[in-house]
Parts: structure tokens; sequence; C-alpha cells
């Protein structure tokens, strides 16, 4: 339900100006959100690191390349078009030896790294573009 106080933007979010907007890898960006989800989408290019999210699934939407997200028994790739939905608990890294563009969608206040200690590889959560 919409108001006077806030009224509705009746603007298609589009996925090519989003990501015309910034050229920083592994930093996804808030697009949108439903419910409690955001809908984030982010670059990335090369290794990321083992990790799992304890309390969450994970949605990984590939826009453009080819990303191979490893698991500790197996793989899978994903080209433009495809997806993936990987489990709570399970360990997985996203790797791209070409620049990905995709979509990320998971419930707010999820940390790209999961249960890994902060680092430099930990990007700044709940950042909209
Ligand atoms: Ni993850």
């Amino acid at each position: 339900m919409s108001d006077n106080s806030n009224p509705v933007k009746y603007q298609a979010i589009n996925f090519a100006d989003k990501l015309s907007l910034f050229s920083e890898q592994w930093a996804p960006k808030v697009i949108a959100q439903m419910n409690d989800y955001q809908i984030k989408i982010v670059k990335i290019q090369g290794d990321f690191s083992w990790h799992q999210h304890a309390q969450t699934d994970e949605t990984f939407i590939v826009l453009q390349g080819l990303l191979r997200l490893d698991f500790r028994d197996g793989s899978v790739q994903l080209a433009a078009g495809e997806m993936y939905v990987v489990p709570k608990g399970v360990e997985h890294k996203p790797f791209a030896a070409a620049e990905v563009k995709m979509l990320l969608i998971e419930p707010q206040g999820v940390l790209n790294t999961g249960d890994l200690e902060l680092s430099e590889l930990t990007a700044i959560n709940d950042v909209w573009i």
C-alpha cells in the first residue's frame, strides 16, 4: 500500500543501467528489496574464499559471463541466463576466469563472506545503487 507521503515511482530497474554505475568487483550493490530479501548486482573476477551461510540459502543468477561455483564435492557452471541456489550451510567458492556480472538474492544483512572472519574480502553491506 502506498500513501501520498511516499509516492510510487513507476520506473523499471534496468540491469545494464545499474551495471554501468560502478566498476569495482566483489562489491554487491542492492538494486531492490522484496520483503526481507534483497536483490543485489555484482561484478566478480578470479577466486573467492571458501565460505558458507549458516542461516540462509543464496541465489546466483548470471547476467553475463561464465561463473563456476565450486563445492567440496563438485562444481556447477552457470552461463548467462542460468541460476543456482546454494543451500544454507553448504561450503562454496565462486570463481570467474573473466569478469562475471550477476544477481544475488539473499536476506537483508547477509555478508558476502558468510561465516569467515571479517577481512578485505568482506563487502560493505546494504549499499544501494
Ligand atoms: Ni556465499
